[in-house]
C-alpha cells in the first residue's frame, strides 16, 4: 500500500539513534557462541536481527527477550552448535545470514540457508569461495544464490585471504569461520570497512590482531580454537539510522534536531565527513562510550545553503549505506554531486545505483547513472516531488523517499514500508516527532 510524505515547514526535536544494526547482529552471534550467559541492552529489534537471533536459536543458544531492547543469550560455548531441524531463513538480511554462513562453517553441522526475493538475489559466492578454501561442503549452484545447504567440518583449514571487494560481510564469515579453524586465518582489506567484528569479538574475549598501513590496508589475524566469554554490553546507536534524521533536518526550511548516543567510529562515518563539503555545519558532544564504541551527541540545522560535492572514493567503503539519502541531499543542493567507485551499491538489497536514479527521476530531479556510481544536478532548493518511488524491497529507498518528501514542493509517495522494519522499526515514529508528516493517504 502507497505512503506518503507531505512537505512540512520545520522538523525539529531530539530522538536517541536507535540501536545499531551491525553491532546487534554480532551481539547476538557472538552472544549464542560465547561460554556463559550474556546480557544486551538497546538490541535493535529490526526483523533481520530478530532472524539472526532466531537462526542462533534453532542452533542450539537460548536468546530470550527480558524487555524491550534488553535481551538475554545463553551461549552454547564448549558444547558447539547443533544442525537446526527447519531452514534458516534470515528475511532480507544479508548481514545475518552471510555472517552466519562463516560460523556455520566451521561446526560438524548441516544447515539449510534461505531469504526473501531480495536476498535470493544477492551474491553469495563472495562467502562461499574463501569458505570452500577453508574445507566445508555446500550444494549451492555456481550462481551461488540462495537457498542452498551448508555442511560444515570440525576439520576447517586457517586460511590468508585478501578480500576482493570492500566487504565487511565477507571479511567477518572469513573471521567467524577462522575462529574455529586450525591454524590463524588472516584478512588482508585493501580499503578499512567497518571494524565491529573485530571490535566485538574482543569484547567477547577473542584475541584479535590487527595491523593497520599507513595508507588505511589493514589486516586482521585470528587464531582459530579460541572460546568466546559471555559480555554484557550495550549497543551503539546507529549512525546510518541517524543519516536520515540528520538529512531531514539539514533540507529543511527550518530544521533542528539532536540525535543522542551515535556511534562514532571512522569506519561508518563518511556520510558525515562528506556533509561538512555540502556547507553542513555539525555541533559533536561527547556521550561516552558503549560495546567499546565511541557515542556522541549530534547537533544539525539547516545550513543556509547547501553545496554539492565530488564525494571522495576513499570515504565509499565508510559510508556505503548512505548514498540513497545522500542523493536525496544532493538533489536540495547548488550544483553537482559525483559518486564514483561505488560499484557495490549494485549488489545491496536492491541495485541501489538504478533504484536511486529512478527515486530521483520520479521527482524531477535530473542525474545519471554511472556503471559503479551516479551523478545529480541539484536543484538549488527543494525538487519539484510528486512522484511515486518504487522501494524494490529496499528500506533504505523507501526511508530516503520519505525523507525527501518532507522538503520536496509536493508530497513524495513510496509503493510500501513494510521493510522499512528490517533496519529501523522506530523510523516512522521518530519522524513523527520531528514534525513530518507521513500517512497512508
Ligand atoms: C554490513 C556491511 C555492509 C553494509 C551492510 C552491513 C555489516 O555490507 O552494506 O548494511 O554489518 O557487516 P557489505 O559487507 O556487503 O559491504
Amino acid at each position: 500500500m502507497p505512503w506518503t510524505s507531505h512537505p512540512v515547514d520545520r522538523i525539529t526535536g531530539s530522538i536517541s539513534a536507535p540501536g545499531d544494526k551491525s553491532c546487534s547482529h554480532r551481539a547476538l552471534i557472538f552472544a549464542a557462541l560465547a561460554e556463559g550467559a550474556s546480557e544486551i541492552t538497546g538490541l535493535l529489534e529490526g526483523e533481520d536481527v530478530l532472524r539472526t537471533g532466531q537462526a542462533m536459536a534453532a542452533m542450539g543458544a537460548e536468546v530470550e527477550q527480558i524487555s524491550p531492547g534488553h535481551w538475554r543469550v545463553m551461549g552454547v560455548g564448549k558444547r558447539g552448535l547443533k544442525s537446526p531441524a527447519a531452514e534458516l531463513d534470515f528475511g532480507n538480511s544479508g548481514t545475518g545470514s552471510r555472517l552466519i554462513m562463516g560460523v556455520v562453517a566451521g561446526y560438524p553441522i548441516t544447515a539449510r540457508f534461505t531469504g526473501d526475493a531480495s536476498l535470493k538475489k544477492r551474491p553469495m559466492n563472495r562467502i562461499l569461495n574463501p569458505l570452500r578454501e577453508m574445507g566445508f561442503g555446500d550444494d549451492a549452484g555456481p550462481e551461488g544464490l540462495l537457498p542452498f545447504t551448508l555442511t560444515g567440518s570440525g576439520e576447517l583449514k586457517a586460511m590468508d585471504y585478501t578480500l576482493p571487494m570492500a566487504s565487511a560481510q565477507v571479511k567477518s564469515a572469513v573471521l567467524l569461520a577462522g575462529l574455529n579453524a586450525k591454524g590463524t586465518t588472516i584478512v588482508h582489506e585493501p580499503r578499512a570497512t567497518r571494524d565491529h567484528t573485530e571490535r566485538m569479538l574482543r569484547g567477547f574475549g577473542a584475541e584479535v590482531k590487527v595491523v593497520t598501513s599507513p595508507g588505511g590496508a589493514r589486516s586482521i589475524a585470528i587464531e582459530g580454537g579460541q572460546t568466546l566469554t559471555a559480555l554484557d554490553a550495550s549497543i551503539p546507536g546507529d549512525p546510518s539510522s541517524a543519516a536520515f534524521l540528520a538529512t531531514a533536518a539539514l533540507i529543511s526550511p527550518a530544521g533542528d534536531v539532536m540525535i543522542e548516543r551515535v556511534m562514532s567510529n571512522s569506519t561508518r562515518d563518511g556520510y558525515f565527513d562528506v556533509l561538512a563539503y555540502f556547507g553542513a555545519e555539525l555541533g559533536a558532544d561527547e556521550a561516552g562510550e558503549a560495546a567499546g564504541e565511541r557515542l556522541i551527541d549530534l547537533q544539525i540545522s539547516s545550513p543556509s545553503r547547501l553545496t554539492g560535492a565530488d564525494v571522495p572514493e576513499r570515504l565509499v567503503p565508510a559510508m556505503i549505506d548512505e548514498f540513497p539519502i545522500l542523493a536525496v541531499l544532493a538533489s536540495f543542493a547548488h550544483g553537482v554531486t559525483r559518486v564514483t567507485g561505488a560499484g557495490e551499491l549494485r549488489v545491496k538489497e536492491s541495485d541501489r545505483i538504478d533504484a536511486v536514479i529512478a527515486m530521483l527521476r520520479a521527482n524531477g530531479v535530473a542525474c545519471e547513472a554511472d556503471p559503479e556510481g551516479f551523478t545529480v544536478e541539484g536543484c538549488g532548493g527543494p525538487p519539484p516531488g510528486g512522484g511515486l518511488v518504487e522501494t524494490r524491497h529496499d528500506h533504505r529507498i523507501a526511508m530516503s523517499a520519505l525523507v525527501m518528501g518532507t522538503a520536496a514542493q509536493n508530497p513524495v509517495q513510496v509503493d510500501d514500508i513494510s521493510m522499512i522494519a528490517t533496519s529501523y522499526p522506530d523510523f516512522l515514529a521518530h519522524m513523527a516527532e520531528l514534525g513530518a508528516d507521513i500517512r497512508d493517504t
